[in-house]
């Protein structure tokens, strides 16, 4: 860890630096399976879909931003290396023979669900750590996470 002025015990920092890095491979991962999704969809509803996959991909990238930079604030190293991420990553690995709306749908779903749950724990471990500050960072991606999610299933209910 790199030495810092900033007001956070070294093992707060520690705490913080290794679950953040946990939820940076998650979500490399993600962006990268939305990219996937965003790609090879296909069916009735591909230009909505594959417009809504590429939104999301961006909101993800700025996210990954987001985790890796406070991993920097707090001393570490941001470790956003495609390998770690494959090797490291909680998430499902996608259907690569994915094709129609709904399979994409379903697959683009259970990986944000996954990846929703793994920042809602981390909420809870930043704040029992003592920092308030990931924490927050945590609240904010874990809302934005939930809201994509619904937009995701959104599209597995009604009539068409
Ligand atoms: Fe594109």
């Amino acid at each position: 860890m790199h030495p810092s002025r900033i007001d956070l015990a070294d093992n707060v920092r520690k705490q913080s630096i290794a679950i953040l890095q946990a939820r940076l491979a998650d979500a490399i991962d993600l962006a990268a399976q939305l990219k996937q999704a965003h790609w090879n969809v296909r069916g009735p509803r591909f230009i909505q879909l594959h417009e809504l996959f590429d939104r999301l991909h961006g909101e993800v990238s700025t996210a990954v931003d987001d985790i890796a930079e406070r991993i920097v604030a707090l001393g570490g190293i941001a470790d956003g290396r495609i390998q770690t991420a494959a090797r490291t990553s909680s998430l499902y690995e996608y259907a690569l023979q994915a094709a129609g709306g709904t399979a994409h749908t379903k697959a683009v779903s259970a990986v944000l669900a996954q990846f929703g749950a793994g920042l809602r724990a981390a909420i809870d471990q930043t704040a029992a750590a003592g920092d308030a500050g990931t924490a927050d960072l945590f609240t904010e991606l874990s809302r934005q996470a939930d809201k994509q999610l619904w937009f995701v299933e959104a599209h597995l209910d009604g009539d068409d």
